[in-house]
């Protein structure tokens, strides 16, 4: 099979390399240790970008869907930020910023309060994935899962996670790091019933992370379960709750001029209890 598969890709190598393919997609394949960029005819050689050398051989053909990014280039407008006219407790700073982001938001389209949370396991894999803050309350950050998906998990295993808000339109972003933990069942009964009932039967019906036969299942899944729920509230699964990050420290970055941009960072000092202040490189 893995010789067929070879001279398959080889024989396709070859074909494309010297009939100088498609001259506007760019595809890239590779031929013992260099690349062939096949859009002149000939090939152009150029050295793998995974350093493959020795036989001759194809080992795929990539970016089929190729773009330049070196050619994306945006310059950042100078609002720059001066430590001293900002909070001494960060988090007050943080929801400044929210508050900004939220009233100049740009379209019901984006989320000023969605955030990358990063997580890792125990053997440092590490996963990252969009989430909603759903509050900012007692210097802490919530947010809603499901405890036994991937991110649940990861963070029974390794409860430090890291947080980066993204407010393209404002040139700011702003990373947190800190420490997870579940909110009270309470705080989750009241946040879940909050929710559209729709979303409450979603959260029974989904095993989130987990492998699914097929769509008609979980919409089976979901309308079993608004069945059984009918005329009554939905109950608060036990699989389903919030989290709360306590931060220990803070990031705001605000795009400027030159790519010299704006990096203050707060830590937290367990020993003193006070934050300290630095400015960092861009
Ligand atoms: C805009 C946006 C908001 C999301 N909000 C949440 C959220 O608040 N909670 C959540 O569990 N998943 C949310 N998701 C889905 C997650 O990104 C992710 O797919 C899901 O939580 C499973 O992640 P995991 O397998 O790493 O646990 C959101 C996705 C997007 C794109």
């Amino acid at each position: 099979m893995r010789d067929l598969a070879f001279a398959e890709e080889t024989a396709w190598g070859f074909a494309l390399a010297f009939a100088g393919f498609f001259p506007w997609t760019l595809h890239r394949v590779s031929l013992g240790g260099f690349t062939a960029v096949p859009f002149l005819p000939g090939a152009i050689l150029t050295p793998c970008r995974d350093g493959t050398s020795g036989f001759p051989h194809l080992h795929h053909i990539e970016n089929q869907f190729a773009m330049d990014f070196a050619a994306l280039r945006k310059e950042y407008e100078d609002h720059g930020l001066v430590p001293d006219q900002m909070e001494l407790d960060p988090l007050n700073e943080f929801q400044r910023w929210l508050k900004i982001a939220i009233d100049n938001t740009p379209g019901d389209w984006f989320e000023p309060n969605a955030f990358t949370l990063a997580t890792s396991s125990s053997s440092g894999e590490a996963s990252a994935r969009i989430v909603l803050l759903k509050g900012v309350r007692h210097g802490r950050l919530f947010f809603y899962t499901n405890y036994e998906s991937d991110k649940g998990r990861q963070i029974s295993a390794n409860p430090q996670v890291a947080a980066c808000f993204h407010w393209p339109y404002l040139d700011r972003q702003v990373r947190i790091c800190g420490l997870a933990v579940k909110t009270s069942p309470e705080d989750s009964l009241t946040y879940f019933h909050s929710r559209p009932r729709g979303a409450q039967i979603g959260a029974w019906a989904s095993a989130q992370s987990e492998p699914l036969a097929s769509r008609e299942t979980l919409e089976h899944r979901a309308a079993e379960l608004s069945a059984k729920f009918a005329g009554q509230p939905v109950p608060l699964p036990p699989h389903w709750g919030g989290y709360q990050i306590t931060p220990s420290r803070f990031e705001f970055w605000q795009g400027r001029t030159d790519r010299l941009h704006d990096r203050i960072v707060y830590r937290w000092q367990a020993t003193d209890r006070e934050w300290l202040r630095t400015r960092l490189s861009p």
